[in-house]
């Protein structure tokens, strides 16, 4: 047997040897860290894709104890380094293009189809929070060009794309995806706004790619981010993961970021108990919307 099948044997071997179970004490200190750093809550019923995600790393690594990997992750800078690797491991990126196409279609009825026609051309800003791949900045991008084409208006749309996953971010700033992955979006989007690279991989076109900027962002740091008023703010399967003061606290952040008269637009159902008094909630079905009022003049 060569070197590297013994290596490999070695490796798999290694892989496959069970790791040490995680008790009550450490479910929480992982918890706690996640909650802490992310915002994120982690109910106990959710302890195997805990252990799950954490397992596979700590193999990777060559860890068998939970609370050995927990010192190593929450040691100083190098913790810190290996954090950035883990986060991506814990966080949840399931998204689509086109993947709430109601929501969609409001933003065009209500906002797009009414911008009124103008010498300068329309500056529009867009924030997608909580971003993950890139599908729903990109679906937003897609959304805005159809419609200005439509209708002929001119302006600078500018979409910018958060997560706290610099992989997650790496993958949208790429814009690649597998045909699979193209199957929501509508007719002629493909051909129009993709790229065919073979081998069943298509990649956004340049034009598009570059209206989308994508940076990362915690959304527990939100006071520190230095955004220009948004004509929209989309928040969509991000807040679901927080507990209800954190949610409450983000969104009154949020509404901070819109200008008078913009958009926060959340997944339908998805919060029910939280109201803002410079917002008033558009009556559109199916959707869950909020608009920005002008801000009351001090007197
Ligand atoms: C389920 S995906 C939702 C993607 C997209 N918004 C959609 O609806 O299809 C949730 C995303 O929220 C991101 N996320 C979770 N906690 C975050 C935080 N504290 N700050 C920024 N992004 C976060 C995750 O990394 C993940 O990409």
């Amino acid at each position: 047997m060569t070197v590297a099948a013994q290596q490999d044997r070695a490796d798999k071997v290694w892989a496959r040897r069970d790791l040490a179970p995680m008790d009550a004490y450490e479910f929480r200190q992982w918890s706690e860290l996640l909650e802490a750093r992310t915002g994120i809550s982690l109910p106990e019923k959710r302890k195997s894709f805990l252990l799950s995600n954490l397992s596979i790393r700590m193999r990777e690594l060559g860890y068998q104890r939970y609370r050995d990997y927990f010192h190593y992750v929450t040691d100083g800078r190098r913790g810190m380094v290996e954090w950035e690797i883990l986060v991506d491991r814990l966080t949840v990126h399931e998204t689509r293009f086109y993947r709430d196409p109601t929501a969609l279609q409001m933003l065009r009825e209500i906002w797009l189809d009414r911008l009124p026609a103008s010498e300068r051309p329309h500056q529009l800003r867009i924030w997608s929070v909580g971003c993950a791949t890139g599908e729903e900045p990109y679906s937003l991008a897609m959304l805005v060009d159809d419609a200005l084409l439509t209708r002929g208006v001119r302006a600078y749309p500018a979409i910018t794309a958060t997560d706290i996953s610099a992989a997650a971010l790496a993958t949208g700033r790429e814009g690649i995806y597998p045909a699979n992955r193209l199957v929501n979006l509508p007719e002629g989007f493909r051909g129009r706004y993709f790229r065919d690279l073979g081998t069943n991989r298509y990649q956004v076109k340049d034009a598009l790619r570059e209206r989308v900027c994508f940076a990362r962002l915690n959304l527990l740091h939100l006071e520190r981010t230095p955004l220009t008023p948004m004509d929209v703010i989309y928040c969509q399967n991000v807040l679901i993961y927080f507990r209800k003061p954190q949610r409450q606290r983000i969104l009154d952040r949020l509404v901070a970021h819109l200008r008078p008269g913009g958009l926060l637009v959340l997944g339908a159902g998805e919060i029910t108990d939280w109201s803002h008094p410079e917002t008033a909630i558009v009556d559109y079905p199916g959707t869950l919307v909020f608009r920005r009022s002008a801000p009351r003049s001090e007197s």
